[in-house]
């Protein structure tokens, strides 16, 4: 099958240009000024006004997160087809080590979940709830299967926290094996015992959530594991950053010269604090890091601008307002954490990002792509338009605007973080290795189609 998309303007973390993309079964054939006629094509897709871009990568994605006692409600079917109505073409999702299980009995359990299920390419991190020598040897075989990324805790006490001691030996593991650790990085013992207190004091609905885990011990994480990778001599991608301290942490290390990397998400850029109160309706956004004051944006802001975060990703971990968040009526420690967002990412940074001028188009594409397949081994087979890459590409429409809510969105949810909230932007044509996946609104793509990528080790992190 040849598609040839026309009269488009490509649109790279490198640069933008009116261009033709000639797309030949799984890849990008060729990419020039007027193309038409230079092959036989079975379709032309005309792209005059809109951006041709590579396809969004989500690197931090929750399918099926056993969390509080509950599940995440997206599967690999549902998430995966929301993320290509918004854009996104490929998600790297987190496997889950349950404790006193193998990384392999997590990593089969992660594979079963997504094979025949995924509509779009997807691979997989490794979370690490026990650091031992079984596990610390299994890392090397993740590390051989296209699993190289491990994401250990310092929040979670008692379900995936890992001591200090246990962090370093697994980053020691990595300086040999090429992996890279992914940090959440807030220090969870701390917050445990504020979250009592403030529970003890009668706040139990879920402002007390955001009240209780403090900046500053997102902050103090956050430096710790930056100078355990120091010691370790390895680089450290932190995940979720929400806070202005500890993105002070990242940029005091990077501007030492260390190999620390770290993105944010949509809800620290576009909610704040303010979103947590309201009674229990704060509950749907309860997520760890909590959502911040809104001081803390501006900064954020600058840290994509000055590439002191390098992505942006979701933490997409969907849970029902009804059914699911409930459990922590009476008690915000007992509200399962996370939020949807897979699908609204890209539009919400192009409205939010692009056309409030915070960020180019350019940088836009960087963001939410390039770099993160650059640091997580996929680049360029994703995250860019060149001959030979895979053709995962999106005709987007920067002046169409639509209005977010959860009774259009295509996630398994029952409300979205962001309703009624309108943008401009929006994805027209989705490709995944060059077939069509979404058009106009109206899904074609197919359940299962999506492909585990084994991805390569961190060694962009390690030159970068
Ligand atoms: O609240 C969140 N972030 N839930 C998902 C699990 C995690 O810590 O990433
Ligand atoms: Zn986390
Ligand atoms: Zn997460």
């Amino acid at each position: 099958m040849r598609t040839l998309i026309a009269n488009g303007t490509v649109v790279t973390a490198e640069g933008s240009y009116p261009a033709d993309v000639l797309v030949d079964g799984d890849q990008i054939a060729q990419v020039g000024a007027s193309l038409a006629g230079s092959a036989a094509v079975d379709e032309t897709i005309d792209a005059t006004g809109r951006y041709v871009i590579p396809g969004g990568i989500d690197v931090h994605t929750h399918m099926e997160l056993p969390f509080g006692g509950t599940f995440a409600k997206d599967t690999f079917e549902t998430g995966t087809r929301a993320a290509a109505f918004g854009g996104t073409t490929t998600i790297v999702d987190f496997a889950v080590q349950s404790r006193g299980k193998s990384l392999r009995e997590g990593l089969d359990a992660w594979h079963a979940k997504a094979e025949g299920n995924a509509v779009v390419d997807y691979g997989f991190h490794m979370i690490m709830s026990d650091v031992n020598d079984d596990t610390l040897a299994e890392m090397d075989q993740l590390v051989a299967e296209g699993v190289p990324d491990f994401k250990l805790f310092t929040a979670y006490p008692g379900v995936f926290f890992s001591d200090d001691g246990a962090i370093f030996r697994a980053m020691q593991r990595t300086a040999k094996n090429g992996g890279l650790i992914m940090m959440h990085a807030e220090n969870g013992l701390a917050i445990d015992v504020i979250a009592a207190d403030t529970v003890a004091a009668g706040t139990t609905d879920p402002i007390g959530h955001g009240l209780a885990r403090y900046p500053v011990l997102e902050g103090e994480a956050t430096n710790r594991v930056i100078r355990l990778a120091q010691a370790a001599n390895v680089p450290v991608y932190i995940v979720h950053l929400s806070a202005s301290e500890a993105l002070d942490a990242v940029r005091v290390a990077r501007d030492e010269g260390l190999p620390a990397f770290a993105e944010t998400c949509p809800q620290y850029l576009f909610l704040s604090l303010d979103d947590l109160g309201h009674g229990f309706e704060g509950a749907k956004f309860v997520c760890s890091p909590p959502l911040r004051t809104a001081d803390h944006q501006p900064e954020l802001w600058k840290g994509l601008v000055k590439d002191d975060l390098q992505v942006v990703s979701t933490d997409h971990c969907p849970f029902d307002f009804h059914g699911q968040k409930d459990l922590g009526v009476g008690d915000f420690r007992k509200i399962p954490n996370g939020l949807p967002g897979v699908e609204d990412r890209m539009d919400l940074l192009h409205d939010g990002g692009v056309v409030a001028g915070k960020i180019t188009k350019e940088r836009w594409v960087e963001i939410t792509s390039t770099a993160p397949a650059r640091l997580f081994g996929l680049y360029p087979r994703k995250g860019a338009i060149a001959v030979g890459a895979d053709a995962d590409l999106v005709i987007y429409d920067p002046t169409r605007s639509h209005t977010i809510s959860a009774r259009t969105h295509h996630m398994n949810v029952d409300y979205s973080c962001y309703e009624g909230r309108s943008v401009t932007g929006g994805s027209d044509v989705v490709l995944s290795r060059g077939s069509v996946v979404v058009r106009d609104g109206t899904f074609t793509g197919r359940k299962g189609a999506g492909r585990f990528l084994r991805r390569a080790t961190a060694d962009y992190a390690r030159m970068a």
